[in-house]
């Protein structure tokens, strides 16, 4: 059988960029009420007054950081005077890092990395913003990663009370949370809500056909005609509804097409995305894991070579194999479990017995762990 092959250099991607993680979508639609919300609290900055403070609220794969990320492009076109910053707390979490990135935004460099005070770096920061009469407005996503770290109200007791420390500098936020549980409310302390009292935007989950018309402007952009067939695209359509994650969706038409690329096929076929679709899937446990700090790392990595062995799944039973190989105690240990459990690695439960025993379980294969971990 004659093989249809293609030269090496030739693609089934028109244009590769628009599956990437990080790309802006022209067309965004379905999300204008959210941006209208948006757009209204931040008026005040174009003015030269205080953003008001907004919570944007939803699941992963919500358009939460795209619709913020348009508003910021529109704001940087239009003015000088209200300075948008992006931080991704994932990467930036302690109160440090984020005002560091608040300095390289306005100054164009960061601050010296060692022998820098916090101090020093928002004495910068307020001065450049004298100098540019110019109001903040900071951008908080994936704002659950500062609570891990119990970081959530010193940024924003900075940020929002900056105006006691350095009369006239205006800084209005947004924060952004995919975790549904965490109840802002009840974290921030009282000196933060008394300036903080955010408008909550929710993001809803987008529904099947919402979801299509997304992909299928996405492919279009993307690939070459043909090349995903509408049986394909609905295969497509049916595992990122199962995720629940439009990220998945995107991920999996990239991979399914390197694949069919891969066999020099011009077409992707259903073994091209079952294939993909089982990195896809775990695209929640691959970000995550590797935004993990090493200690953290080897905790899970004990979580789930436990889990292998079908030892007990207790966190005492648990800290001891840590400890064996790490010196750690148990507050910090139990610190970096319940950590797991709010990124949604572990589920971790009490179980009534003799005392109130804590039951820690694995949302994923430990072997899929393990494998992103690494054996260590
Ligand atoms: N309404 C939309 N139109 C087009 N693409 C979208 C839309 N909403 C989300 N996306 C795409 O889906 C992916 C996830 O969106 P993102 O804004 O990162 O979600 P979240 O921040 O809520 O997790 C991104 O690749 C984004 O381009
Ligand atoms: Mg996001």
């Amino acid at each position: 059988m004659k093989k249809n092959l293609l030269m090496w250099d030739e693609s089934l991607f028109r244009d590769p960029e628009v599956f990437e993680i990080d790309h802006v979508p022209e067309q965004f639609n379905h999300r204008e009420s959210q941006m209208r919300e948006l757009a209204f609290q931040v008026q005040p900055g174009l003015r030269g007054g205080r953003p008001l403070n907004s919570v944007c609220r939803g699941l992963p794969g919500t358009g939460k950081t795209t619709s913020v990320r348009k508003l910021f492009g529109e704001i940087e076109e239009s003015t000088r005077k209200l300075v948008p910053i992006y931080i991704n707390c994932q990467i930036d979490n302690t109160k440090f890092a984020i005002f560091s990135q608040i300095y390289r935004k306005l100054s164009g460099h960061l601050p010296p990395a060692s022998g820098t005070s916090f101090k020093q770096v928002f004495d910068a920061i307020a001065r450049l913003l004298q100098k540019e009469a110019a109001v903040l407005l900071v951008a908080l996503d994936d704002a659950n990663y500062l609570l891990y770290e119990n970081e959530m109200n010193r940024v924003l007791y900075s940020l929002l009370r900056s105006y006691e420390a350095y009369p006239g500098t205006r800084i209005g936020v947004i924060v952004i949370i995919s975790d549904m549980d965490v109840d802002l409310s009840r974290e921030v302390d009282a000196r933060v809500s008394s300036v903080f009292r955010p408008l909550e935007i929710y993001f809803p989950p987008y529904g099947e056909d919402e979801i299509k018309e997304i992909l299928s402007e996405r492919v279009k952009q993307g690939m070459f005609p043909g090349v995903l067939s509408e049986e394909m695209f609905d295969l497509v359509v049916e595992q990122t509804q199962k995720s629940g994650d439009l990220r998945v969706g995107i991920d999996l038409i990239k991979r399914a097409g390197l694949h069919a690329e891969h066999r020099a096929s011009r077409a992707i076929t259903s073994d091209d995305v079952c294939k993909a679709y089982d990195f896809s899937k775990y695209l929640h446990l691959s970000s995550s894991v590797r935004s993990l700090k090493n200690e953290e790392k080897a905790v899970l990595r004990d979580i789930a070579r436990q889990s292998l062995a079908e030892g007990d799944m207790n966190a005492g039973e648990i800290y001891k194999a840590v400890k064996a190989g790490m010196p750690i105690g148990y507050t910090r240990f139990y610190e970096i479990v319940k950590k797991l459990d709010a990124m949604r690695l572990v589920d971790l439960q009490y179980r009534e017995g003799k005392g109130r025993t804590r039951v820690i379980s694995l949302r994923y294969d430990p072997e899929k762990i393990i494998e992103y971990i690494g054996e260590g």
